[in-house]
């Protein structure tokens, strides 16, 4: 894929205009190029201003006051719920839960459904690309009630072993959980097959979606996913909030996760009544501004078109992979070409990752060095750590072509 014809796919000149901080060097004379968006993305100044339009002109808390402004934050929350269900295909709002985060989401799902449906010896099929956040939850789940890990494998590509699946599956897992994207090899696994085999097998399914929903179309019902979690940082919204998504009557059936204010119907001194769906599981006052903000990312990427963004990313890792694959000593973690997201994590001969960030920063370009939040992938691949450079819409081929022109120098200085 060409340069040239990657600016047919998207007009990366235009939306970048949205996003001052893209304008901005880091020094004096050196432009700043972002490849750092698997962390968290930048925001449009469309997403800005959401926010301070909200705390400057309507901020009220919600569901509470029956006043002008808090009737307006109230309808301005429900509405973005309306939004997120759309995007990505839920049957209705009320199966959209308002979290902290991608986190959070998988922690309200193994404290609330987990600890009420599973039981010593029961197994939760996890994969080995998984981020510590669809871990490490599971692992404190395994220690309390003697629940039992299995995992499909990853192959030397980065890519899941589908081979191996039946076996694990004919262990009939309570839940498979995977992620959507692996935020170190790109991967985006086959989950509708996934789930497809899982279901047959009893298994309900969670998906990571942190990593798969900021950069392709999402249709929850036909991916087969009846739980789904995904952070709004990383889709061009604000921190501080992210989505659990769960099958109506599966949310209803789980018992509540934290308690407070909101998430109740009716409390006395010796007890109380949960909420309905989704209020259940939204205890206190939550990031309601964000929120906002969230819905203001969801307008502008529907604008531009999941399909759209998916499409650039695909021709962007197509137009980075074998240009990093050039690189003398470049090790990547993860060489799959198909089914991959714009995300690449590497390690080179005799250079620390946390080097190669350090001489990247001094020509601008940020990425990221460490395990991301997946050591025991890395561990799996017998590094402790790799350089991560990761693309979104609104990086340029240029920007490709900068970052890989700097790891040759980065070569040189340590040659
Ligand atoms: N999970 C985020 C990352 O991969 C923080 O960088």
């Amino acid at each position: 894929m060409s340069a040239s014809a990657l600016s047919g796919i998207l007009n990366v000149p235009r939306l970048r205009a949205d996003f001052p901080v893209l304008e901005r060097e880091t020094r004096p004379g050196v432009p700043l190029i972002y490849l750092d968006s698997t962390a968290t993305s930048q925001k449009p100044r469309q997403v800005v201003e959401a926010l301070a339009d909200f705390y400057l002109h309507h901020n009220a808390n919600i569901h509470r006051g029956i006043h002008t402004l808090a009737e307006e934050a109230t309808a301005a929350y429900e509405e973005t719920r309306a939004r997120v269900a759309k995007f990505i295909g839920a049957a209705s709002p009320r199966e959209i839960v308002f979290v902290r985060n991608a986190t959070e989401a998988i922690n309200l799902l193994a404290y609330a459904w987990g600890r009420a449906n599973l039981k010593e010896d029961d197994v939760v099929l996890l994969t080995e690309l998984e981020h510590h956040a669809n871990l490490v939850p599971w692992q404190m789940l395994a220690a309390e009630r003697g629940i039992r890990l299995e995992f499909v494998p990853v192959t030397p590509e980065g890519t899941l072993d589908m081979s191996a699946l039946p076996a694990l599956l004919a262990r009939e897992p309570k839940l498979v959980a995977v992620s959507g994207m692996s935020n170190v090899t790109g991967f985006q696994p086959d989950v509708a097959e996934i789930a497809r085999q899982a279901h047959e097998a009893g298994a309900l399914v969670l998906v990571d979606g942190a990593q798969l929903v900021p950069h392709a179309p999402v249709d929850v019902q036909a991916l087969g996913a009846d739980f789904l979690a995904f952070s709004s940082h990383k889709m061009l919204g604000p921190t501080g909030v992210g989505v659990f998504y769960a099958r109506r009557e599966l949310l209803e059936a789980m018992p509540p996760f934290q308690g407070g204010g909101d998430m109740i119907k009716r409390v006395t001194f010796s007890g109380f009544t949960a909420n309905d769906v989704p209020h259940k599981f939204e205890a206190g006052t939550p990031a309601i501004a964000e929120v906002v903000g969230l819905g203001a990312a969801l307008d502008y990427l529907t604008a531009i078109g999941m399909e759209n963004i998916h499409a650039y990313e695909q021709a962007i890792a197509a137009y980075v992979l074998p240009r990093l694959q050039e690189v003398p000593g470049l090790h990547l973690l993860g060489t799959a070409q198909e089914r991959r997201g714009a995300v690449f994590a590497f390690w080179m001969d005799d250079i620390h990752p946390h080097d190669i960030a350090q001489i990247l920063d001094h020509y601008g370009i940020a990425i990221r060095a460490g395990h991301h939040c997946a050591q025991p992938l890395h561990l799996k691949f017998g590094v402790p750590a790799t350089a991560r450079a990761s693309f979104y819409l609104y990086n340029t081929p240029d920007e490709a072509d900068r970052l890989i022109a700097a790891l040759y120098k980065a070569k040189e200085v340590f040659a």
